[in-house]
């Protein structure tokens, strides 16, 4: 089977700068755009580790880490839920099924701990917004707003 081939695993501390290189790399495209320093990028995925090492893992592929998905706990009036911090698949990875098979490993997992919701923020000039609309997110009418101070 092709999911048996995808595994999500607990990162392990000399695969720390594959995934800063993939998330520099992935979120420099369009329509993200996005400049991180290694530093930052370091710091960022240190944070979500911290803050929920139970839900970071690493995408594997045949063993091999293609990318990695990291979720934060919250509760809510819906009870426990998961918000999605991070979801990548390498490029030369992409729209090969590998996502689909992460994020249902993924949910699968959230559910057997207990989560009854999963969010996130997609942007919507992204491909990965419709891709979530297909596997079943509902747009809410909840914005996501900033200031920079
Ligand atoms: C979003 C993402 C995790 C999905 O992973 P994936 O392995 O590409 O997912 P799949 O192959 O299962 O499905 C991708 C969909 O896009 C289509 N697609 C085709 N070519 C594609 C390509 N080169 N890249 C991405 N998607 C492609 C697939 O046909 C599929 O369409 P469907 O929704 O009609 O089934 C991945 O594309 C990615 O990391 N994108 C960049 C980072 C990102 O946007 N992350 C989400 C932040 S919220």
């Amino acid at each position: 089977m092709a999911g048996d081939s995808i595994t999500l695993e607990r990162l392990k501390k000399n695969e720390l700068k594959k995934i800063v290189d993939i998330m520099i790399k992935e979120f420099s495209k369009e329509p993200y755009n996005e400049k991180w320093s290694r530093r930052f990028a370091l710091k960022y995925i240190k944070s979500l580790l911290k803050n929920d090492p139970k839900l970071f893992f690493t995408i594997k592929h045949k063993g091999s880490i293609i990318g990695f998905i990291s979720g934060a706990t919250y509760w809510f009036a819906h009870g426990k839920s998961c918000y999605l911090e991070e979801f990548v698949i390498e490029e030369k990875h992409q729209g090969k099924g590998f996502g689909s098979i992460a994020l249902k490993k993924f949910e699968r997992i959230l559910k057997n701990r207990g989560y009854k919701v999963l969010e996130l923020n997609a942007n919507k000039k992204a491909r990965s917004f419709n891709f979530y609309k297909k596997r079943g997110f509902k747009e809410l009418p909840w914005v996501l707003l900033r200031k920079v101070l």
